[in-house]
C-alpha cells in the first residue's frame, strides 16, 4: 500500500445503545483488518434513538472514531446543542440556516500529515426546506478544496435522485459522497465517472429485529393509526454496516468503495 492511501471507513447512522455496543466491540478489528486510518461515523440516532449527547460522543470518540456526522435528528438533545459548538469533530448538516449552532464542515490531519476533510449536508425532498444542498456544497467545497483536496461528503437524504444528482454534481471535486437517513443499506456503491466514490445509502448500525431501528410495534401502530406513538428503539443484536473507501492523498480520488455489513454471529 502507498504511503499517500487514505483507507476510510464511513460507519452508517448509529442508533441506540445496540448501535454504539457494537461500534465499539468491532471497530478495532474492522480498523486493523482494513487498514483503515480515518473513521467517520454518523451519530444522529445514536443516544437513545434522536440525537447526541456528551456521554456517548465521549464514547464514539474514545473508541477511534475521528468525525461524527449527523442529520435530521441532531436537534433533539436541547443540553448537548448547547455544548455542540466545543465539539470541533461533530458535525450537523452544512445547509441548515446558518444562526444554528453547530458547525457542517471540519478538516482533520492524519498521523502522515494528509488532511482530511468531512462535509455533512441534509437532503430536502420529504423533509424539511433547509437551504439548497447544491449551492451550499460548492460553497463549502470551495473553501475546503484550498486546504484539501480528500473531502468526503455525507449525504443525509432521503429521496434516491436527489442522492444521486447531487453525487453527480460534485462528481470530480470531492473524493466521496455517502448517503445516510434511510438505514437500509444499498448494493450501489461504485467510483463515479470523474473518481468520486459513491454509494445511495449505508445503512443502520443498530438493532436488526425492528423497523429502522424502531420497536417494531411502535413503528406499525404509527403507520395503522396515524398518530404519536412513544418513540423506542429496539432490543436484541445489532447489526454494523459501513463503506471502506480508498483514497489517493494526492489526487483526492477515490480508488475502491466496498461495503461491510456484520451481525452478531460474524465478530
Ligand atoms: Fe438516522
Ligand atoms: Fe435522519
Amino acid at each position: 500500500m502507498s504511503n499517500s492511501l487514505i483507507t476510510v471507513l464511513f460507519i452508517a447512522d448509529i442508533v441506540g445503545e445496540p448501535g454504539t455496543r457494537i461500534t465499539v466491540d468491532v471497530l478495532d478489528n474492522i480498523k486493523s483488518q482494513h487498514g483503515v486510518n480515518f473513521c467517520i461515523a454518523n451519530g444522529e440516532n445514536a443516544s437513545g434513538g434522536k440525537g447526541l449527547n456528551v456521554k456517548t460522543v465521549e464514547l464514539l470518540l474514545d473508541a477511534g472514531i475521528h468525525v461524527i456526522t449527523s442529520g435530521n435528528h441532531i436537534w433533539e438533545k436541547e443540553y448537548f446543542l448547547k455544548k455542540i459548538d466545543k465539539y470541533r469533530s461533530v458535525l450537523r448538516p452544512a445547509n441548515y440556516p446558518q444562526e444554528n449552532v453547530g458547525r457542517g464542515s471540519t478538516i482533520f490531519t492524519l498521523k502522515n500529515k494528509c488532511k482530511v476533510a468531512v462535509l455533512n449536508l441534509q437532503g430536502r425532498i420529504f423533509m424539511n426546506p433547509i437551504d439548497c444542498p447544491f449551492k451550499i456544497a460548492v460553497q463549502e467545497i470551495r473553501k475546503l478544496r484550498k486546504i484539501t483536496k480528500c473531502i468526503i461528503v455525507d449525504f443525509h437524504a432521503e429521496a434516491t435522485a436527489e442522492k444521486l444528482a447531487l453525487a453527480n454534481y460534485l462528481d470530480g471535486k470531492i473524493s466521496a459522497i455517502i448517503g445516510t437517513h434511510t438505514h437500509v443499506q444499498t448494493a450501489d456503491e461504485r467510483i463515479l465517472p470523474q473518481k468520486t466514490a459513491y454509494i445511495t445509502d449505508v445503512g443502520m448500525t443498530g438493532p436488526v429485529d425492528s423497523v429502522i431501528g424502531v420497536k417494531k410495534n411502535v413503528a406499525i401502530k404509527r403507520f395503522i393509526y396515524q398518530t404519536p406513538v412513544k418513540y423506542a428503539v429496539a432490543d436484541g443484536d445489532a447489526q454494523f454496516n459501513g463503506v471502506i473507501i480508498s483514497i489517493d492523498a494526492e489526487t483526492g480520488f477515490a480508488r475502491e468503495i466496498k461495503r461491510v455489513s456484520l451481525t452478531k454471529s460474524e465478530y
